[in-house]
């Protein structure tokens, strides 16, 4: 049974859309994290301690930050492998033999495809950056992301990556949205219009909220 459902176009296409939701869930809640940069030092080392012991004493130290990671991995690999395996089946399935121009995807479908590739070489380097401090330019210190943050916007390098990112996240989540209410079956003729207005409001919230940060750094809110 879930063999067939995952085997079938529609059952990939729903794999697709409710790990875009969890994952939206997570950056929506990320954005708004991020933001607490403004309130200081102080407050945004705290609220990353608190990510680690949240759950406690129940929950061990970064239980549940482990938890919340294994979902998003789970997440991402579901997103990534069910786009692929969509993708080569729209590929295949062009009739190209017969005619001059191959028919080409369309462009919502070559941003998403494009977008998607642009945001998972981002998350590699977002983490090796602000997570693992591999290849962060600073002295980078756990327990410190206010000052990692910083350093990271102190680059213009840094700065190119995370506005073009930025702007990824908003035009993959401006038709994503749309797209997986359309596969679960929340679109009609009657609530198109506001699931529209719904996918860009949250595209451009999520763009604007991520932007402030470095934005913030460059015009020197942020020190
Ligand atoms: C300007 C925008 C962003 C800033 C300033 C930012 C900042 C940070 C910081 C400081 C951390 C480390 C938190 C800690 O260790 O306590 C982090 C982790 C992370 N960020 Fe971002 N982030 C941004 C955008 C994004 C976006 C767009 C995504 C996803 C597409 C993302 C995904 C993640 C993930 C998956 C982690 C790892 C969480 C973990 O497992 O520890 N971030 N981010």
């Amino acid at each position: 049974m879930a063999r067939t459902v995952w085997n079938s176009t529609v059952g990939k296409k729903t794999v697709m859309a409710v790990s875009g939701l969890v994952m939206l869930l997570y950056l929506v809640a990320h954005m708004i994290g991020n933001l607490k940069i403004f309130f200081g030092a102080g407050e945004f080392n705290h609220y990353a301690h608190w990510l680690r012991t949240v759950g406690e004493p129940f929950m061990h130290y970064e239980w549940t930050l482990w938890l919340i990671r294994v979902v998003l991995v789970v997440a991402v690999i579901a997103h990534a492998v069910s786009a692929y395996q969509l993708s080569r089946r729209d590929i295949k399935a062009r009739p190209s033999k017969y005619v001059h121009r191959k028919p080409r995807a369309s462009y919502a479908t070559r941003t998403m495809r494009w977008g998607g590739i642009i945001l998972a070489l981002f998350i590699v380097w977002h983490l090796l950056d602000l997570t693992t401090g591999t290849v962060h330019s600073g002295g980078f210190e756990t327990g410190k992301p206010y000052q990692n943050v910083v350093d990271t916007f102190s680059t213009w390098y840094g700065n190119t990556i995370y506005v073009v990112a930025m702007i990824a996240v908003g035009l993959h989540i401006r038709h994503g949205f749309w797209s997986a209410a359309q596969t679960l079956g929340v679109g009609s003729r009657t609530r198109d219009r506001a699931l529209k207005t719904t996918a860009n409001a949250l595209a451009l919230l999520l763009t604007a909220g991520f932007l402030a940060v470095p934005v913030g750094v460059m015009t020197g809110v942020v020190s």
